[in-house]
């Protein structure tokens, strides 16, 4: 069967949703936003290892929720972050074991991601080599000059705003990893680092549940859905 490794970056500081708890750490319903996320993995049958890189300070944190777990069968690191999402996901790509075929990368604090939706992009991944989560744009989207004046409308019908998981066979974010760094390239996602090296990469829709906890109404939003199941 094919060997799951998944990367749960979780170093970011939350700037946007200004809260005194780093946003992976925060309580919903009775347990972390990281321990939700974690959880929707856990029911993937080819999931044998999780990495999670996160702030220095929030080490403990993490290794006390991996003991909570109770899966012995799944190896669990938790590593260093950095400064930018793309070095934390780095640090971690480095411990992903020999055995691994496909790696995942899914944002910690994007709690409602569904078993069905990650085995779709599995299976994806496998035949492409690579494949992320979107949906399409529902706003129309403005390409804007630094003077705040439009300067062109791209066509709604060829935009879909990209989510995680983001998957890829393991040679291939290998690669894509280290050509960004000997490039000096950031992306704001994972698969813009594999696009970059001509790869193809798969798209399967997703649902507009899997909402990425980053301003304040995000996290109410998120509360509802938990408490009403919505
Ligand atoms: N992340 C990370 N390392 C960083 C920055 C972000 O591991 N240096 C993680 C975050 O913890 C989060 C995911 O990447 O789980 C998506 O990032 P985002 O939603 O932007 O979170 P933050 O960077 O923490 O928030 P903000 O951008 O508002 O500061
Ligand atoms: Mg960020």
């Amino acid at each position: 069967m094919t060997k799951l490794a998944v990367i749960i970056p979780a170093a970011g500081s939350g700037s946007r949703l200004g809260s005194r708890i780093p946003k992976p750490f925060i309580e919903l319903e009775g347990s972390t936003i990281l321990e939700h996320t974690i959880r929707a993995f856990l029911n993937v049958p080819s999931l044998s290892e999780i990495v999670i890189p996160t702030s220095k300070e929030s080490v403990g944190r993490v290794e006390d929720i991996f003991k909570s777990l109770d899966r012995e069968d799944l190896k669990m690191m938790v590593v260093e972050g950095g400064s930018e999402r793309q070095y934390s996901i780095h640090n971690a790509l480095k411990c992903v074991s020999d055995e691994i075929d496909l790696v995942a990368v899914h944002d910690a604090v994007r709690p409602f991601i569904s078993a069905n939706l990650i085995e779709a992009c599995c299976e994806k991944a496998v035949g492409v080599g690579a494949s992320i989560i979107a949906v399409p744009a529902k706003d129309t989207i403005k390409r804007i000059n630094e003077a705040y004046l439009i300067d062109g409308t791209p066509d709604r019908k060829f935009l879909w705003q990209a989510q995680t998981p983001q998957i890829f066979k393991k040679e291939i974010i290998l690669e894509a990893y280290e050509s960004a760094r000997s490039n000096g390239f950031i992306g704001t996602d994972d698969s813009s680092l594999v696009e970059q090296l001509g790869y193809e990469v798969g798209v399967v829709e997703g649902d507009r549940r899997n909402l990425k906890i980053t301003y304040p109404i995000d996290l109410k939003i998120a509360e509802l859905i938990l408490k009403e199941e919505i």
